[in-house]
């Protein structure tokens, strides 16, 4: 093996991932800080972020239990039609964003229970959302099943086109200057208990001020850091669907709808152009990403239930993507136990929703070193002083 050549121009940030946490964060940091930067990663945009359906629906995905992650998801979303319209201009590419709205519908009677229970947890927690009859939830979206039990309503959750977002992430990024290595990261170089930079696969030593570990489910295996400064996260499985709505039948769909049917939940996403996403499954199977028969079944089965017209169309897609799932299942944001090393991973069901506000305060972290408050609860340092406290 030929010996590591160093960069010529050591950077202020090398980037590991170029899934959309990694771009957004390059793309802020190069133009609002002026920092230089260079994005490592094989094939930018290929991960979790081409899989992902592109739900921003904070209010409707809400989960019992997390206020403070639904606070920060809030405010993404608020920051979403601004982030938009930059990255449009910057890129002169559509970023996909689409203000929808969302219609959560139960098929049983025990699933409009589930949706009565979490309607009155959105109210308690003073949040946007109405309660619909079956005939209402019809009247919105005449494409639903009869058999539907009711839902709720939710103006303000909308969803972007993932794949118009990375596709305006990269050429805004290219634009700024920001450099791509299409490399896998070898490993992490430490030096003086200091990350200092990565080695690429092809051998090449890329010297930067700081390191932005933003890796997704894989950031967990990347070598070369001390355990402590290793960020929890783990890879959660989900397959996912495409199909297509002839321009005849459009629109099928006028807003995301999300499901409870008979206990479990899924969701289908239709966009403009005629591209219906159903998604998705959950499974814990380490990185395993085969579609299984199974998988495709039960997301048609579901969604069939619902909307019985989606049958008669082609299936164009079956795909399995990696979550990156954290302990809490919220994001891990900010500086590690490493000095030098900054770490955005583990936004889990959320990373596409998340993006604005992850490019905001991870590229202020890694300009000014200070933490913004909106984030502090979400650094990587929550894991340690939990282990703590089970020790003591
Ligand atoms: N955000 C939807 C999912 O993870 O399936």
């Amino acid at each position: 093996m030929s010996s590591p050549t160093m960069s010529e121009h050591p950077t202020d940030v090398v980037v590991v991932g170029a899934g959309v946490v990694g771009l957004s964060v390059a793309w802020r940091a190069r133009t609002r800080y002026g920092l230089t930067v260079t994005v490592v990663d094989p094939a930018p945009g290929r991960g979790a972020s081409h899989a992902a359906a592109g739900m921003l629906t904070p209010v409707s995905e809400l989960q019992y239990g997390e206020e403070s992650l639904l606070r920060l998801s809030i405010e993404s979303a608020r920051r979403y039609p601004e982030f938009a319209a930059e990255l449009t201009e910057a890129a002169d590419l559509p970023s996909g964003y689409h203000a929808c709205g969302t219609i959560a519908v139960a098929l049983d009677a025990d699933d409009r229970a589930v949706l009565k229970d979490l309607h009155a947890y959105q109210q308690r927690l003073g949040l946007q959302s109405s309660w619909l009859t079956s005939r209402e939830c019809r009247r919105l979206e005449p494409m639903l099943s009869p058999a539907i039990t009711g839902g709720l309503h939710v103006e303000d959750d909308h969803q972007i086109d993932n794949r118009r977002l990375v596709a305006a992430l990269l050429v805004a990024c290219a634009r700024a200057g920001v450099v791509f290595v299409r490399e896998s990261v070898e490993r992490i170089l430490v030096a003086g208990e200091r990350a200092h930079g990565v080695r690429t696969a092809g051998g090449r030593d890329l010297i930067a001020d700081q390191v932005l570990l933003a890796a997704g489910c894989r950031s967990a295996l990347v070598p070369g850091l001390p355990p402590e400064a290793i960020p929890p996260v783990r890879p959660v499985k989900g397959e996912i669907l495409r199909l297509k709505v002839p321009p005849a039948l459009l629109p099928l769909l006028s807003r995301n709808v999300r499901g409870v049917v008979k206990g479990g939940s899924m969701y289908l996403v239709p966009r403009a152009d005629g591209e219906l996403v159903i998604g998705a499954t959950e499974h814990e199977l380490g990185h395993d990403t085969e579609v299984t028969a199974g998988g495709v079944y039960e997301l048609l089965r579901d969604a069939h239930e619902l909307v019985p017209g989606i049958t008669e169309l082609p299936l164009v897609e079956t795909l399995a993507g990696l979550r990156p799932g954290s302990p809490d299942n919220a994001p891990i944001i900010g500086r590690s136990a490493l000095p030098g090393l900054v770490v955005a991973t583990g936004h889990y069901r959320h990373g596409i929703l998340l993006t604005p506000i992850t490019a905001d305060t991870v590229a202020e972290v890694l300009a000014h070193g200070t933490t913004p408050e909106l984030v502090a609860p979400f650094g990587p340092d929550r894991f340690a002083t939990a282990a703590r406290k089970v020790m003591a």
